[in-house]
């Protein structure tokens, strides 16, 4: 049986954390769909096409060790503006979201228009400050020598891309619940989140 959880919202949110703790409790498989848009933002800076870098996508692309870096997450925005590249990855994710034994997708736009019919539709968001602080220590622990003021912009001009892109933008679906992570810890927020997946499940 299938059971769909789609898990949206703006960048560091907290999306990655709350989906694999989601996933981890309730047993479910977890699709992070930023990583197809940032694999496809590393091949075009490589030098490929996007829309063909999106077309032919393969498990070593999903396994660079670069995907995480802001270059490329500033890269993935842009390619994620271009619907052919949307259209190109929408089968896989509504697949993987549909299996047995349920799918937890994090992204932008699981919950308007890859599965609109997910069982739980969740909206993460937090200030743009708290977000970048995230992000900044995660980037520092990884071993970048970016600036929180470098962070703070790269996320807002990210946020603003993918807010409003004519295509499938960035926004909460009606039915969603909305959890503001600005003034709690992941862990409080995980809590919540369990407990409104476990009302429906
Ligand atoms: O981890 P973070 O929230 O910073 O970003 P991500 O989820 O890895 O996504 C990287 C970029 O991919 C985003 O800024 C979006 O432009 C794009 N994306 C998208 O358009 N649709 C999705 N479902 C997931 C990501």
């Amino acid at each position: 049986m299938s059971f769909t959880i789609a898990i949206d919202g703006p960048a560091a949110a907290g999306k990655g954390t709350l989906s694999r703790g989601i996933a981890e409790h309730f047993g479910l498989a977890h699709l992070d769909t930023g990583l197809l848009y940032r694999a496809v933002g590393a091949r075009v800076r490589d030098g490929d096409e996007a829309v063909a870098a999106a077309q032919s996508l393969t498990q070593a692309d999903l396994a660079r060790d670069d995907l995480r870096s802001a270059d490329v997450a500033q890269a993935a925005s842009v390619v994620a503006a271009i619907p052919e590249v949307r259209a190109a990855l929408v089968a896989f994710q509504r697949s993987f979201a549909r299996r047995d034994g349920g799918a937890v997708l994090d992204g932008r736009d699981i919950g308007t228009v890859i599965c609109p019919d997910a069982e739980v539709k969740l909206y993460v968001t937090a200030s743009a400050e708290v977000r970048a602080t995230r992000r900044f220590h995660e980037l520092q622990a990884g071993g970048s020598d970016t600036t929180y003021d470098a962070v703070l912009e790269d996320v807002k001009a990210r946020d603003h891309r993918d807010a409003n892109r004519a295509e499938a933008p960035m926004k909460p679906a009606d039915d969603a619940v909305i959890l503001d992570t600005s003034d709690l810890d992941i862990g409080t927020v995980l809590a919540q989140a369990i407990k409104i997946v476990g009302n429906r499940r």
